[in-house]
C-alpha cells in the first residue's frame, strides 16, 4: 500500500493519478474526503498532517509514503511511520532548500530543509524532490485571464523555468516504487527559462486569444499576496523575482536523466490546461 499526502493537489493528485494506472494498491489522504475528487479504486482516508492523532489509520499497513510538506508537521510524521512500519518516504521538497549552508536563510528552504532532516535522520529509506517554480503559479493569475485579455503583474521580465506538476509526480513515482532514488535529493526544474512575460505569450497562444500584459507596481503586488500568503514567504518570493529580472533561470535536467525523456515544456503544461484557463 502506498499513502499519498497532498493527494488532492496539483502534484499529489498526478501521482495518484499515475500509481492507480500502474495497478498499485493507493489510500489518499485529505482533511476533507466528502470534497475530495479522486479516482476510483483509490481508498481515501481523513487525516491532517498537523494532527498527529490521525496518522496511525492512515499508516496502518502501508509501505512508502508520498509526503506533502506541512511545517511542523514531521517529528509526529516520522514517529508514526516509524511506528507503522514504512519502509520508504518520497518527500515534496523544495529547490529553495540549500546544502551549502548551516542555517537555512530563506523561510521557503527553512521549512522545507526541518522536514526534510527530519525524515533523514529517522532511519527511513528517503528521496526529496526539490522542484523549483511550478507552472501552477500561473493559477495566480488565471483569474484575470478568464476575466479578460490583461494580465497584471509585477517584475514581467523576471524569469522562472516553470516544471509541469506531471513531471514531478512522475519522478515522485519512481523513486516511490523503484529501487535506486535512495538517498537522493533531486532538484528539478522545467526545461527552459522563460519571463512572465513569455509565460503570459504562451497561455494567451494555448487559449486561442492574445494576451496583454500590463506591469504592477511591486508594492501594490505585494499588498495582494499578503492577504493569501505570510509575510516572510512573500518577501522571499518578491527577492527571488527581483533578483531574476534579466537573468536567465536555472535549468537542471533531472526530469530526463529518471525518467529517459525530456521535461514537458510550458507550452505543453499551457494545452493541457488550456480548458482551465479559458
Ligand atoms: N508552487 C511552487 O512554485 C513550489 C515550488 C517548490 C516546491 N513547492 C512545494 O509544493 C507544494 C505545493 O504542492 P501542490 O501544488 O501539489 O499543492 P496544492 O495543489 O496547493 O495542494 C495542497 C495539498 O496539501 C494538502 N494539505 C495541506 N495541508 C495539509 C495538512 N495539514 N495535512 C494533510 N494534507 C494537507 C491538501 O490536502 P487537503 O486539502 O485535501 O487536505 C492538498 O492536497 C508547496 O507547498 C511546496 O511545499 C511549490
Amino acid at each position: 500500500m502506498i499513502l499519498v499526502t497532498g493527494a488532492t493537489g496539483n502534484v499529489g493528485g498526478d501521482v495518484v493519478g499515475e500509481l492507480v494506472e500502474a495497478g498499485h494498491d493507493v489510500r489518499a489522504l485529505t482533511r476533507n474526503p466528502e470534497r475530495a475528487k479522486l479516482p476510483p479504486g483509490v481508498e481515501v482516508v481523513r487525516g491532517d498532517l498537523s494532527a498527529p492523532e490521525t496518522l496511525p489509520a492512515a499508516l496502518a499497513g502501508v509501505e512508502a509514503v508520498f509526503l506533502y510538506a506541512v511545517p511542523g508537521s514531521a517529528p509526529a510524521f516520522v514517529r508514526a511511520a516509524l511506528d507503522a512500519g514504512v519502509r520508504r518516504v518520497v518527500m515534496l521538497s523544495s529547490l529553495a532548500v540549500r546544502d551549502d549552508v548551516e542555517v537555512q536563510s530563506n523561510p521557503i528552504g527553512a521549512f522545507h530543509a526541518e522536514i526534510e532532516d527530519a525524515v533523514a535522520a529517522s532511519g527511513l529509506e528517503w528521496t526529496f524532490l526539490r522542484p523549483g517554480a511550478f507552472a501552477t503559479n500561473v493559477y495566480q493569475w488565471a483569474g484575470q485571464v478568464k476575466a479578460g485579455d490583461v494580465v497584471r503583474l509585477a517584475f514581467p521580465d523576471a524569469a522562472t523555468a516553470p516544471i509541469h506538476e506531471a513531471d514531478i509526480a512522475a519522478v515522485g513515482v519512481r523513486a516511490l516504487t523503484a529501487d535506486g532514488h535512495a538517498g537522493a535529493k533531486y532538484p528539478m526544474t522545467g526545461p527552459e527559462s522563460l519571463t512572465h512575460r513569455d509565460q503570459v505569450r504562451i497561455v494567451g497562444e494555448a487559449i486561442g486569444r492574445p494576451l496583454r500584459l500590463e506591469e504592477l507596481p511591486p508594492d501594490l503586488a505585494r499588498e495582494q499576496m499578503l492577504t493569501r500568503v505570510p509575510a516572510p514567504v512573500v518577501d522571499s518570493l518578491f527577492a527571488l523575482m527581483r533578483a531574476s529580472v534579466g537573468q536567465e533561470a536555472y535549468v537542471i535536467d533531472t526530469v530526463e536523466k529518471v525518467l529517459g525523456r525530456p521535461a514537458r515544456t510550458f507550452a505543453q503544461w499551457a494545452a493541457d490546461h488550456a480548458d482551465d484557463l479559458r
